[in-house]
């Protein structure tokens, strides 16, 4: 392993100790409710199929992420990680990753664009053979800085829409150079985790950084994907009138059929209390929407990149800036109205400061898909071309099989005849 010039978390710190029982605290909680981890975890440690891998992630540092690293160690690779947005480590997670003797931890909460990418660096400098990323940016610089590497690395695994948007974007340019597994396509993920893991956290994120009900607010839902269904839905749930803002015809339509509103921001803009976008566009709401907002809005973001609310227009438009509480900016424009960003407009529920990111069952299922991806790349890397991949479905059905033994839930099975009709064009009426 190379000697890294970025240090690891623990030096950051100013009682690591402390901060790892605080942090191994964590993980142990989040580890009672993640049945499909811990049963992985016991063929991982019996079977060891990373052995001989070393794995460089970017993901958000928090308890339940740890429990995968953790996973994989267990696996018998050696990890190095960091995280995937500036705003989202939990150090005291960090920290007790760190003191494991196959893991090291690089992440720290609230560094800057710099001790981001030194991190990064730092990661890589242990010569992955494997990638885990949560929005591609590790992707990114191994192929942009260490090409070199690119042979030695058997393929990686990604976790975002966002990050298989812009990894589908590089393939079409011809520009991936190893296989990546698209863990944010499956079934096991988006079905759960973008809907219910995003609508719930950011909503029970957003409410306790300000203190305020959703009753009877307006809600205005920038995007109505995965994500944006799960919060019009939670929101609705919460009594709020939600206001969807769609750019594809489809999912307007749907909005318009699930009993939503559904405007263009222009108008949305006027109406809405709070503002929540999850889009993985940028300039969804601009300097023409801030000018005609009510004041004492809420602005939150949960889309991946803090680009979706554009915060330079609204800092030229504000005649002071000032924090109204933790993690809630107040940007006041000349006529005394008063704009609330929400933890810098990156994604509320994982950058806020009280924020914990999904519930723990949601992340047990998409980290159970992150585990299998791994350790087929591991065990059968090579029968994969560079290039985006859709996870194989068994993976993502022996991920579904596990869950629902856990919870004691059976289900039905096909039979011979019905499998075979089903996979016949023969019968007809
Ligand atoms: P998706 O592709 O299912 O949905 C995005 C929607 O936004 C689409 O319907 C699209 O038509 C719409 N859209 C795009 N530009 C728009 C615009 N200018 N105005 C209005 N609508 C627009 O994607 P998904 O899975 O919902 O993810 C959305 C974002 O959330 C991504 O950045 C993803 O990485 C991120 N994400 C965040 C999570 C979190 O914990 N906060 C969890 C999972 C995903």
């Amino acid at each position: 392993m190379s000697e890294a010039a970025y240090p690891p978390v623990t030096q950051h710190l100013s009682d690591p100790e402390t901060a790892r029982e605080e942090g191994r605290r964590k993980m142990d909680w989040a580890l009672q409710h993640m049945p499909i981890l811990e049963a992985l975890r016991e063929e991982f440690t019996a079977e060891r199929p990373l052995e001989g891998e070393t794995i460089a992630m970017a993901m958000h540092v928090e308890a339940k992420t740890a429990n995968l690293v953790e996973l994989l160690a267990d696996g018998a690779a050696e990890v190095a990680i960091t995280g995937c947005n500036p705003l989202s480590t939990h150090d005291d997670v960090s920290a007790a990753l760190d003191a494991h003797d196959s893991i090291t931890s690089y992440a720290v909460r609230g560094v800057d664009d710099e001790g981001y990418y030194d991190a990064m660096h730092a990661v890589i400098a242990h010569d992955p053979t494997i990638t885990v990323d949560d929005g591609m940016d590790m992707v990114k610089l191994v192929h942009e800085e260490y090409p070199g590497l690119i042979d030695s690395i058997v393929g990686g695994a990604e976790e975002t829409t966002t990050g298989v948007q812009r990894l589908r974007a590089m393939d079409a340019d011809g520009e991936l150079k190893y296989p990546v597994f698209a863990v944010n396509d499956t079934p096991m993920k988006q079905l759960f985790d973008n809907v219910h893991g995003t609508g719930e956290s950011s909503l029970a994120t957003i409410a306790m950084t300000t203190n305020l009900s959703w009753a009877g607010k307006n809600v205005v839902v920038g995007g109505y994907g995965k994500c944006g269904k799960g919060v019009a839905k939670k929101a609705a749930g919460q009594n709020a009138n939600v206001i969807v803002c769609e750019v594809d015809p489809r999912r307007a339509l749907e909005a318009h059929m699930e009993g939503h509103e559904v405007l263009p921001m222009a108008e949305a803009a006027e109406k809405g209390d709070v503002f929540i976008t999850t889009t993985g566009n940028r300039d969804v709401i601009t300097r023409e929407h801030f000018e005609v907002m009510k004041d004492g809005v809420l602005l939150a973001n949960a889309g991946h990149f803090d680009v979706e609310g554009n915060l330079e227009d609204l800092a030229d438009l504000a005649v002071d800036r000032f924090e109204a509480r933790d993690g809630v900016e107040g940007f006041e424009l000349p006529d005394g109205r008063v704009l609330n960003v929400l933890a810098e407009g990156r994604l509320v529920n994982l950058a806020a400061p009280l924020a914990l990111g999904h519930p723990v069952e949601v992340m047990d299922q998409s980290f159970g898909v992150q585990a299998v991806c791994v350790r087929e790349l591991a065990t059968n890397g090579e029968a994969y071309e560079p290039g985006v991949h859709d996870v194989p479905d068994d993976l993502d059905r022996e991920v579904a099989e596990i869950k629902l033994a856990a919870e004691g839930v059976a289900h039905d099975t096909l039979n011979e005849e019905q499998r075979e009709y089903m996979g016949s064009w023969e019968h007809g009426t």
